[in-house]
């Protein structure tokens, strides 16, 4: 049984369909990853899940259970959490606090400030961010904030959570560091979806790919396929990335230095 289940999903602004059709399934303990150009969708597809965008049609299911049409709330409870694409933490209230939140909204369970805290702590270890707990979130660098955002969602003692795009503006460096501690949640069993436009560590953590185009279903598949996709070179990669990777994927196969 898939724990995330979206048929024919279909969210219009106006007279702009900005998801068109679009059903998938993502396995318990899988990384599943959606890319595709700017607008075509996949923030829409993230809102639509986590019902900040009331649906035009389709349905969704977690867990075995129709989750139509539940409030974001509700959700939160159920064991879906997400981060923004735009991080806006409270300034007002430190990190520590802000990653409580999380707790407070996410857990039926815990019901005492204490408990949002410990959670919070739990999270911010597990983040890396524990050492600035303390801080108040202007002083933070982006890649801490996108961190931030990690530690919030995981403070909601999620079963899946949603990623839009937390490697975006980060160097080299704070990438591999946000592929490893995504790959760690997925050691932990925790099932991840990430919107991500960084080739490098979609194709590092994603068991599968979907790809959205002008709101509707490209491709879906392993990435090696994905990747080679010439539908998908056309609309997004382009043949420089397409290339470089079949050159990079066939020094592997002949055992080759990459
Ligand atoms: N609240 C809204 N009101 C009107 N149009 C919207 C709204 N949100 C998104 N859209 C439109 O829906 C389409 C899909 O936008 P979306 O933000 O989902 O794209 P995206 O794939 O996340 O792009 P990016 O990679 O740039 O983040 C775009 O045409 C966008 O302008
Ligand atoms: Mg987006």
């Amino acid at each position: 049984m898939a724990l995330l289940e979206a048929n024919d999903l279909e969210i219009r602004f106006g007279g702009v369909k900005a998801l068109a059709g679009v059903s998938f399934r993502v396995e318990e303990g899988e990384v599943f990853g959606v890319i595709g150009p700017n607008g075509a969708g996949k923030t829409t597809l993230l809102n639509a899940i986590s019902a900040v965008y009331k649906l035009n049609g389709g349905s969704i299911r977690f867990a075995g259970e129709d989750v139509t049409g539940l409030p974001p709330h509700r959700l939160s409870r159920l064991g879906i959490a997400r981060t923004f694409q735009i991080v806006q933490p409270f300034k007002a209230m430190s990190v520590r606090e802000n990653v409580a939140i999380g707790a407070m909204f996410g857990h039926a369970r815990l019901r005492t400030r204490d408990a949002w805290l410990a959670a919070a702590d739990a999270a911010l270890e597990r983040t890396g961010l524990a050492p600035k707990a303390a801080f108040m979130p202007p002083q933070l660098t982006l890649a801490d904030r996108k961190r931030l955002e990690v530690a919030r969602a995981l403070a909601m003692g999620p079963r899946i959570i949603l990623f839009d795009e937390v490697m975006a503006g980060l160097n080299h460096t704070e990438i591999e560091r946000m592929i490893d501690l995504v790959k760690s949640l997925k050691q932990a069993g925790l099932t991840v979806v990430v919107i991500e436009h960084v080739m490098k560590a979609v194709l590092a953590l994603c068991d599968r790919i979907m790809v959205l185009n002008f709101g509707a279903k490209l491709a879906e598949g392993v990435p090696d396929d994905v990747v080679s996709d010439p539908k998908v070179v056309e609309a997004y990669l382009g043949q420089r990335f397409a290339k470089a990777h079949s050159a990079a994927h066939a020094a592997t196969v002949a055992g080759g230095v990459q």
